[in-house]
C-alpha cells in the first residue's frame, strides 16, 4: 500500500532495512522529546521489534502506521493511528513524527491531510484523537490545518524527562467538515 503525499513523497509500510533510520533518528531526543511514548533509550531492538510488529500486523490487517518516505524511498517520518484501540470504538489515536532536516516545509501537514481519508475509508474509523504537548506549536498548527478541532485540556497529563506538562486533545470525526 502506498499513499502519494505530493513532490514524490508518500506513505508506506516498515521494512527491516528502515532499522537504521529508526534509531538514527529516535535515539536522540530532537523527536523523542516531544513524543512520550516512544521508547527511551531507542536501540536497535527497540527498532527491530517495532519493524516485526508492523510487518506482523500488516500481514493479517490493513496498514495503520505508515512510514512517510523521500521520493527515493528513505524514511523521514512516520504517520498514524495505534493499534491498541477498543474495536467496538471507531477512534484511532494519530501520531506522527519527522526527520529535524524535512521540517518546515509543509510535509507533515500533506502526510497527515494523506493519511486522514484513508483512516477513515479504509480504516472504518469514525473518530481521530491527537494529544500534544501543549506547548507543541508545530504539531498544534499540523492538526488545526487539517480540521482537528481542540476539545480540552489535560493538566500534566503527559511526562517527558523536563517535567510534567499539559496536554492538549484534538479530534476529527469523518463527517466534520
Ligand atoms: C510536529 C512536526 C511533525 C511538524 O513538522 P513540520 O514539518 O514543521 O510541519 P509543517 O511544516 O507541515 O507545519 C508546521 C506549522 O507550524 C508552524 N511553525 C513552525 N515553527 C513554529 C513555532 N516555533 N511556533 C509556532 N508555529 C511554528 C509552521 O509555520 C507551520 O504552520 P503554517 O503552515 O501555518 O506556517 C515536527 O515538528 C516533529 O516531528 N516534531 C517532533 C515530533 C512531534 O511533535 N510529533 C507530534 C506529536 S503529537
Amino acid at each position: 500500500m502506498r499513499l502519494e503525499v505530493g513532490d514524490g513523497y508518500h506513505l508506506s509500510s516498515l521494512v527491516a532495512t528502515d532499522r537504521d533510520r529508526l534509531v538514527a533518528l529516535l535515539s536522540d531526543g530532537k523527536i523523542a522529546g516531544w513524543i512520550p511514548a516512544l521508547p527511551q533509550p531507542y536501540t536497535g531492538e527497540s527498532a527491530d521489534s517495532w519493524i516485526r510488529h508492523r510487518v506482523a500486523h500488516t500481514q493479517r490487517r490493513p496498514e495503520i502506521c505508515f512510514a512517510i518516505r523521500e521520493p527515493a524511498g528513505t524514511l523521514v517520518g512516520s504517520v498514524g493511528v495505534d493499534d491498541g484501540s477498543d474495536p467496538r470504538v471507531p477512534n484511532g489515536e494519530l501520531g506522527y513524527w519527522l526527520d529535524p532536516a524535512a521540517r518546515g516545509r509543509g510535509l507533515a501537514t500533506r502526510a497527515v491531510a494523506a493519511f486522514v481519508p484513508y483512516a477513515f475509508g479504509v480504516l472504518g474509523l469514525a473518530r481521530l484523537t491527537a494529544h500534544t504537548l501543549a506547548f507543541n506549536a508545530r504539531s498544534v498548527r499540523v492538526l488545526e490545518k487539517n480540521g482537528f478541532l481542540l476539545e480540552g485540556r489535560l493538566r500534566r497529563r503527559m511526562r517527558t524527562a523536563a517535567g510534567d506538562h499539559d496536554a492538549l486533545v484534538f479530534g476529527r470525526l469523518r463527517d466534520d467538515p
